[in-house]
């Protein structure tokens, strides 16, 4: 009967139905590292995650640092404590391993504002156009798209592009008015955002840099183009973090998803990092989605080696091809996780 029971519930596991009860004595950090060392496994955690999952990864990082990472680890299994689309991309990386997500419904609103079928349409209006797409989409965009950016590389991905040649960038149009603006590029932009950084509210921001005027305001170039101009810096995630170790300043009101405060203190403890406020008083600052991973969550799918990111073959070999030529751009300018 218990082995019945096991089955079951590793089944609704399996498709990220269920948070399996776990003996609550259990020290699920030496478990962890445990199995990492059986299962020659690697935790690969964005910023985003809750303290407890930083902790305990072998790295922390940005997309275009993950996606680095995925691309050159020598472990059996990826564990990806981070949202779907960044599974996805280190399984497109490494389609002969393992790689499983502690909650597969962790998604991404910015990734959900594009589907693949309606994008393919919009495509077909600028058949000589270059399509840039944000990694943050899915798999199956990927397979639309000629090469990929993070916010760490975007720049950089523009430029790459010669200057006679239309560019279609996709989802995000908050970071591809920014692009706009900084390359001075004219770019055809899907209408996509993300829930996190369109939240953000300039009237709260702008009260609270009246009660800290040492404080400097820093974002991600997600944001609206209204809050981004209130910006003393902006920059991707681990860009961000860099700026708050270098910047003279002590105090940061940080304007991105509120789980990288816990690096920032990390790594300058004698420093304040204010959250920016969002419109409400919830707690909108915190991506819903990065946040269904819990340590529980990361235990059980090392344990069970599940949920699994499973892809189709031709997904991989179509889709691969925008993430190299973005790393290969990338590793030419310099950037390294
Ligand atoms: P970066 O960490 O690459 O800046 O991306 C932020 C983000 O929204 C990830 O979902
Ligand atoms: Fe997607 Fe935004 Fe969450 Fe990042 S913060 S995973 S872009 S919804």
């Amino acid at each position: 009967m218990t082995e019945v029971l096991e089955i079951a519930k590793k089944s609704l596991f399996k498709k990220g139905f269920l948070d399996m009860d776990i003996d609550p004595t259990l020290d699920l950090v030496e478990e962890i590292n445990k199995l990492k060392k059986v299962k020659n496994a690697i935790i690969l955690a964005h910023y985003y995650q809750e303290s407890e999952i930083q902790d305990v990864a072998d790295y922390i990082g940005d997309s275009l640092g993950l996606s680095q990472k995925a691309e050159s680890t020598d472990a059996e299994m990826i564990v990806f404590a981070g949202v779907h689309f960044m599974a996805e991309t280190a399984k497109m990386l490494n389609p002969h391993k393992k790689v499983v997500l502690p909650d597969l419904n962790a998604g991404c609103s910015l990734a959900d504002s594009c589907p693949a079928p309606i994008f393919k349409k919009f495509k077909e209006k600028y058949p000589d156009h270059v399509v840039v797409s944000y990694i943050n989409c899915t798999a199956e965009l990927k397979t639309l798209t000629d090469i990929c950016c993070t916010s760490s590389n975007a720049e950089v991905i523009i430029n790459s592009i010669p200057s006679d040649k239309g560019i279609i960038f996709a989802p995000d149009k908050n970071l591809g008015a920014y692009l706009i603006k900084k390359t001075g590029r004219e770019m055809i932009l899907w209408d996509g955002a993300c829930m996190v950084h369109e939240i953000f509210s300039r009237e709260k921001i702008t009260k609270l840099k009246h009660r800290n005027p040492e404080a400097k305001f820093i974002a991600h170039p997600e944001c609206e183009e209204h809050i981004l101009e209130m910006a003393d810096f902006i920059g991707s995630t681990s860009q961000m973090l860099k700026f708050t170790q270098e910047d003279e300043s002590c105090t940061f009101i940080v304007g991105t998803e509120a789980g990288i405060i816990h690096q920032m203190e990390l790594a300058s403890p004698d420093k304040t990092f204010i959250p920016a406020p969002p419109e409400n008083n919830c707690a909108c600052n915190e991506c819903p989605h990065m946040r269904l991973n819990s340590l529980e969550k990361l235990y059980l799918s090392m344990k069970y080696e599940l949920p699994e990111i499973l892809l189709d073959d031709w997904i991989v070999e179509k889709g691969r091809k925008c993430i190299d030529a973005m790393l290969d751009i990338s590793a030419k300018a310099g950037f390294k996780a």
